[in-house]
């Protein structure tokens, strides 16, 4: 049996204690112990970005990152997202403009929009590119996201 260790993660305001491989990256420990799937597995390489979560607001891979290493900061994942019944704004402009076809990128890139709009809430699309850069998207050609990205900063400055 693989020797586990206890790792302490705050995941969305809620803080998870489970006891995993101490090698397990934070995709594998979010997913397998504390029963967070909506962060995808893909390529984990670090080339796809169907893993990104937040860490303390900016994006990163969690195939790339070790769980461990994640303790003591904030993490938000795409549960995080809505609160209560209410869905954040990037998730139902993403609903509205059809930008999520298969969806398996949807989580990853909804976090990375989120923290560009948390930095800057009139991006362009030059921005936008940049901010999912590292999400790949084999479904929609981007130009939804960039839409719903688009109706989403508008929404929120309407707020
Ligand atoms: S699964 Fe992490 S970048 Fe592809
Ligand atoms: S919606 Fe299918 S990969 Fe993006």
């Amino acid at each position: 049996m693989t020797d586990r260790t206890l790792v302490a993660l705050d995941v969305n305001g809620q803080r998870y204690e489970v006891a995993a491989p101490p090698h397990h990256t934070l995709l594998e420990v979010l997913r397998e112990e504390c029963g967070l799937t909506g962060t995808k597995h893909g390529c984990e390489l670090g080339e796809c970005g169907a893993c990104t979560v937040l860490i303390d607001g900016a994006p990163v891979y969690s195939c790339l990152t070790l769980a461990l290493e994640s303790q003591g900061h904030e993490i938000t994942t795409v549960e995080g997202l809505a609160t209560g019944n209410e869905l954040h704004p990037l998730q139902t402009a993403f609903a509205e403009e059809g930008a999520a076809q298969c969806g398996y990128c949807t989580p990853g890139i909804l976090l990375a929009a989120k923290a560009l709009l948390d930095r800057n809430p009139r991006p362009d699309r030059a921005q936008m590119a940049e901010a999912i850069s590292g999400n790949l998207c084999r479904c929609t050609g981007y130009t939804a996201i960039y839409e719903a990205i688009d109706r989403a900063a508008a929404a929120a400055r309407s707020k």
